[in-house]
């Protein structure tokens, strides 16, 4: 049966042993069906194992909805690719946040925010001090985040969680271009009000003081593109870590900052550092893309083709999709001619005639072009993820907030199936 001709009223059967339970069933608005196994333990003293939470709802969420089968990807109900089109960044971050879309009127007084929130605390500059130069942006960005926190302490008021919102959205764009200044041991360039907040990230990291970045329209808009596409992405591993620390009740700024931790690893946002990293490996083996599927399809090998595959996308990614037209554009665009992009295409398509990859039904992924498109930018390949982590911050603000908001929410707690030494007696060490 399919899950959309599925009654309201339906209930789930489970029989354990000899015993039989009955478990609600919740539907979604575009039929999801999900078993509430809330008071299992209660009634049978069991619990679900399910390891990298596959086939666990930890929530019900009304902000974005994926169905990786058909490649669907939409923000409060628009799909990604009006939105690629027709909008811009903030006004997703607005959609996302708020669940509607502004008017200008709101728009307006969101970018006014925004744009007056944007400069750090002096004192917080000298924190930029005490890291090395060769510190990794992705932990400067999740520690000055934290930081945060100690200059806008949460008092529990919304008028205060409001306000933080906008501060932390403001003032990541200034922080991740400070990083990079830092590392490149550039004086720090100020935020600009009159630019649009792709823009003035361009302005902070690329004007010196001697001379201002002009900033391509072209990069300002393919960067709000990428912002866009990143925005939200569900109950994704960075997105979970954000909601999990968020549901101690720890404030906004502890919670969004575990999650930039969460997004680093390679098989997540640090994903797209890899694939440029893969692809010029590729390059410097003279183009041998046999050697490196067939490395990936070797499990000994513990190789990957990094920008391939995805828990839910199961036919395409519809980011990728857009990404790759985006990169052949702006490259033309700019009259840039990459090796790389030409590789990833050639790779993608070796890799899509080879029964390993089509039988577990594994794409490009978001993170497989992006990466060109930083690089046109001039963005450096170790600030990739911090420009993932720039464009997914609306989607963990909304879904901590949603938490928040939502009645009831428990302290995320998952169980364990306990496989060590049962009880034993200590040994004193003269006996052993
Ligand atoms: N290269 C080679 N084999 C792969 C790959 C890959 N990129 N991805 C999955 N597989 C294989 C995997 O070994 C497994 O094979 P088998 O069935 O023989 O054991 C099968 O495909 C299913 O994979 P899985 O590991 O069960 O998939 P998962 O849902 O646990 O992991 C993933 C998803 C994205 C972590 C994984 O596909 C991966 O590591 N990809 C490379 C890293 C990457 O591009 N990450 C970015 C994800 S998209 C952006 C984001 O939201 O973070």
């Amino acid at each position: 049966m399919s899950t959309t001709d599925l009654k309201l009223e339906a209930k789930a059967k489970l029989t354990l042993e000899d015993k039989e339970y009955e478990l609600p069933v919740v539907k979604g608005s575009e039929s999801e069906v999900g078993i509430d196994i809330t008071k299992l333990r209660n009634i049978s003293g069991a619990i679900t194992l399910d390891s990298g939470y596959a086939n666990t709802g930890s929530c019900q969420s009304a902000i974005t909805f994926i169905d990786g089968e058909r490649g669907i990807l939409r923000y409060r109900g628009y799909p990604i690719e009006e939105l690629a089109e027709k909008s811009n960044f903030i006004e997703v971050a607005y959609l996302l946040i708020y669940g509607f879309l502004p008017t200008k009127a709101q728009l307006d007084d969101f970018h006014y925010k925004l744009t007056h929130h944007s400069l750090l605390h002096e004192d917080m500059k000298k924190f930029f001090e005490g890291f090395p130069p060769t510190a990794h942006p992705m932990g400067i960005l999740s520690a000055m985040v934290s930081s945060l926190s100690a200059f806008y302490p949460e008092a529990g008021y919304n008028a205060d969680i409001e306000l933080n919102i906008i501060r932390l959205i403001a003032k990541l764009n200034t922080i991740a271009a400070f990083s990079y200044k830092k590392s490149i041991g550039q004086p720090y360039v100020y935020p600009q009000n009159h630019l649009s907040y792709a823009a003035d990230f361009l302005h902070m990291m690329f004007s010196v003081p001697t001379e201002p970045y002009e900033v391509p329209k072209a990069l300002e808009d393919a960067l709000d593109l990428l912002l866009i596409l990143h925005a939200d992405h569900e109950q994704n591993c960075s997105t979970s870590t954000v909601r999990m620390v968020g549901s101690s009740e720890a404030n906004l700024f502890a919670s969004i900052s575990a999650g930039i931790c969460a997004l680093w690893g390679p098989l997540h946002g640090g994903a797209n550092q890899q694939v440029i990293t893969m692809l010029q490996k590729i390059q410097d083996d003279g183009g041998d893309y046999k050697k490196y599927v067939n490395l990936a399809k070797d499990k000994e090998s513990k190789f990957k083709l990094m920008g391939f595959g995805h828990r839910v996308y199961k036919n395409f990614d519809p980011r990728a999709r857009i990404l790759k037209h985006a990169a052949d554009r702006v490259l033309s665009e700019l009259g840039i001619k990459d090796p790389m992009l030409d590789i990833a295409k050639n790779l993608e398509d070796i890799a899509l005639k080879d029964d390993f990859f089509v039988e577990r039904k594994l794409y490009p992924n978001v993170d497989f072009y992006s990466g060109i498109i930083y690089r046109a930018m001039g963005i450096p390949t170790n600030m990739f993820t911090v420009m993932f982590a720039l464009g997914r911050l609306p989607g963990w603000i909304a879904q901590w907030k949603e938490m928040r908001e939502t009645p009831g929410v428990r302290i995320y707690r998952p169980r364990q199936i306990f496989i060590g030494e049962t009880q034993r007696s200590y040994v004193p060490i003269s006996k052993r």
